[in-house]
């Protein structure tokens, strides 16, 4: 009896896992085919790759992790795509006034990395429900320093144009090469 409900209990989590494979090659897909435009559509209205001449010469290098993010296993892809997303959703949370967008524009584009990044959570969650970060815990460190160096930059240049500028040609790299490249090999 109990040999046959712990078999049983097996049979529950393949299928589970299953499903939640399937769910995530789903999720991967509309992130790409409908959710990255979508975002790309409300990058371009706050000046999309755009960088002005004068802010050329304040331009640092920060490490995003591409190779890690590519060999990562695919639990590992989920949980970092969420984190970029709720990550680029903190960066536009800061004070872009000298930016000069338009803030209901900025406030469209933080609603739909908000959903999108909602859309993430069953993928990054384990069947035990435990929110799956210890797992690649060297590329999440590597993530985090990443937006870490972002953030910095954006503080040690009081958010002034050229740093946002910067940084909104950054996160237009980090979608539509980085993210791109991910999805198309989840
Ligand atoms: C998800 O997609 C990958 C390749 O894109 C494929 O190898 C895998 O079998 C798919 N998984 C499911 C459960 O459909
Ligand atoms: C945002 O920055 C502007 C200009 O730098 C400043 O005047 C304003 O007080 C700041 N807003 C907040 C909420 O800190
Ligand atoms: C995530 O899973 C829950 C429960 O299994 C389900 O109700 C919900 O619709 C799922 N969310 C997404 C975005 O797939």
């Amino acid at each position: 009896m109990a040999t046959l409900s712990l078999q049983g209990l097996c049979l529950l989590l393949l299928l589970t896992l299953e499903i939640l494979a399937l769910d995530c090659n789903k999720t991967a897909e509309n992130q790409l085919r409908v959710n990255n435009p979508e975002v790309r559509k409300r990058m371009e209205a706050i000046g999309g790759q755009q960088l002005p001449q004068e802010c050329l010469y304040k331009r640092p290098t920060f490490s995003f992790p591409e190779e890690k993010i590519l060999r990562a296993s695919k639990e590992g892809k989920s949980v970092a795509v969420k984190m970029i997303l709720e990550k680029i959703l903190k960066i536009f949370e800061h004070n872009f006034t000298q930016a000069g967008w338009d803030p209901r524009t900025v406030a469209l584009l933080q609603n739909a990395l908000y959903q999108q990044s909602n859309q993430w959570k069953n993928c990054s969650t384990t069947e035990t429900g435990e929110v799956a970060t210890l797992k690649e815990r060297d590329l999440n460190l590597n993530l985090l320093r990443y937006f870490r160096q972002i953030q910095t930059f954006l503080e040690g240049q009081q958010y002034c144009l050229c740093a946002w500028s910067v940084v909104r040609l950054e996160i237009w790299k980090l979608f539509f090469v980085s993210l791109d490249k991910l999805l198309n090999r989840f």
